[in-house]
């Protein structure tokens, strides 16, 4: 893939990163997809939320989180004290990737060509806002942020420093916690890291 750099505008804010975003064919994954979903919220937000990718309720209503990922997510930023509304949601990979299944699509895994093309999206959202702390959920977004190596698993709820200085903090994907067998542990580990990210920019 060539990556996105050059669909990316080097300058302006995020209006302008949202009108040039559907234009992006930086890899493979606008082909199939139905729309492009960029990150949302304040310009000024002070913590920036980065999950892994669009899901089908996402790339058919065009929005962040607004699927059952999402909603599990809203549940727990409330159980932290987060507002959602004063926080940016964004994504490490803009458009879904899917397998069909019937009619069904089913989410498949960005590889980490898809992650490292749409990387300069991700970029820009964080010169543009400039979070004082980034929180990373699961795998994919740590990936995409800390590099290859770093275990969510292992390094959850902990203070973390980006190569920039800017602070960050890793846990579980809300989505792995919608499946979870043990969803109340779970659930309650989710909000625990939450409040952890919180704690960090106070
Ligand atoms: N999962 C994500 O990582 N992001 C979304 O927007 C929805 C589900
Ligand atoms: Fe561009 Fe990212 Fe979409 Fe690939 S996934 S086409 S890099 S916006």
């Amino acid at each position: 893939f060539t990556g996105a750099s050059q669909w990316v505008p080097p300058d302006g804010g995020l209006k302008k990163l949202l009108a040039a975003l559907p234009e992006c064919r930086g890899c493979d994954l606008y082909e199939d997809a139905d729309r492009v979903v960029p990150g949302e919220g304040p310009a000024r937000a002070r913590m920036m939320l980065i999950g892994e990718q669009p899901g089908d309720v996402e790339d058919k209503e065009g929005h962040v989180f607004v699927g059952p990922a999402g909603r599990l997510l809203d549940k727990a930023l409330a159980e932290a004290g987060i507002e959602r509304s004063e926080v940016f949601l964004t994504n490490a990979v803009k458009h879904f990737r899917f397998e069909r299944q019937g009619k069904r699509r089913i989410h498949k895994t960005p590889a980490a060509g898809h992650i490292k093309a749409c990387h300069p999206w991700l970029d820009r959202e964080l010169e543009i806002v400039k979070p004082s702390l980034v929180v990373v959920l699961g795998a994919v977004a740590a990936r995409a942020v800390f590099g290859t190596g770093f275990k969510v698993t292992e390094q959850r709820g902990l203070a973390q420093e980006l190569p920039d200085g800017r602070a960050a903090i890793a846990t579980v994907h809300p989505s792995a916690v919608v499946r979870s067998r043990e969803y109340r542990r779970d659930f309650t580990l989710f909000v625990n890291d939450l409040r952890a990210a919180l704690a960090l920019l106070k």
